[in-house]
């Protein structure tokens, strides 16, 4: 199967409300009419007309987004400004990103972004044996101490939504005698930096990422402050490919 459609389809707001085909054929509609990077004013009789249903359809579909904080509105006597959250760009990414798989047979995220120190918590979690094993067992290494901190470019911010459409690794969830420990997903990736290539690393992120996280946590079998000579501030390119 080309992706798992579970993560395309199911795909939640941060208020936790599924958006269904509907939902989005209304987000696309209000992106191509302006709404995507500033305020676009729209009455629900264009909506409606636009999406071929009835001004009530299009005006519940507008609760809806903006119920699940896919859109803000401010209503005006005439109309009503409507403009797309973080949030609603994140899910047409991601829409966008199934399409590039179909059609452009897209196996590929480029990303890039700064090394910089973290608060020294990699380390730890990433040697909890409830995860090490699994990381042996599924990654077919055993991970360096610790995560490389990436901090990414504004661009890869946003392009980042796009791992949306790729299978990830599933690292489970485990709990301990006093406490749970969540799920993680890892993509893997191969790192550039000044010409020098390093594989196989793999990108972690919680099982549910927030738009607007401009950090990126990195893995492999070894101190790649060491393989790539990274200081903090040192640009490297991060290729993340479908499993
Ligand atoms: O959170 P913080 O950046 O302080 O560190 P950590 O996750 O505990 O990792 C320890 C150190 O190893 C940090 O300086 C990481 O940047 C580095 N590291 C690395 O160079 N290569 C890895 N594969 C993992 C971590």
């Amino acid at each position: 199967m080309l992706m798992d459609p579970g993560i395309i389809y199911l795909s939640m707001s941060e208020t936790g409300q599924a958006l269904g085909s509907d939902g989005v054929a209304t987000l696309k509609y209000l992106a191509l009419a302006g709404a995507l990077d500033s305020e676009e004013k729209l009455s629900c009789a264009a909506l409606a007309e636009r999406l071929d249903a009835s001004t009530q359809t299009a005006s519940r579909r507008l609760q809806h987004l903006e119920d699940g904080e896919y859109v803000t509105r401010e209503m005006v006597s005439d109309g009503q400004w409507i403009e797309i959250t973080d949030d609603g760009e994140q899910r047409l990414q991601a829409e966008y990103a199934a399409y590039r798989r179909i059609f452009d047979n897209e196996l590929e995220v480029e990303l890039a972004g700064t090394v910089t120190s973290g608060m020294g918590e990699g380390r730890h979690y990433i040697t909890l044996p409830g995860y090490m094993e699994q990381f042996r067992e599924k990654l077919g290494y055993e991970p360096y101490a610790g995560t490389l901190n990436l901090d990414l470019i504004e661009e890869s911010v946003r392009a980042r939504s796009r791992l949306a459409a790729f299978d990830p690794i599933e690292i489970e969830g485990w709990e301990s005698e006093d406490r749970s420990f969540g799920p993680a997903y890892c993509y893997p990736a191969t790192l550039v930096c000044r010409g020098e290539r390093y594989e196989p690393a793999h990108v972690i992120a919680p099982e549910r990422t927030h738009h607007g996280d401009d950090q990126l946590e990195v893995i492999a079998p070894d101190r790649l402050r060491d393989e790539l000579a990274l200081d903090d501030g040192e640009e490297v390119s991060i290729y993340v490919t479908a499993k």
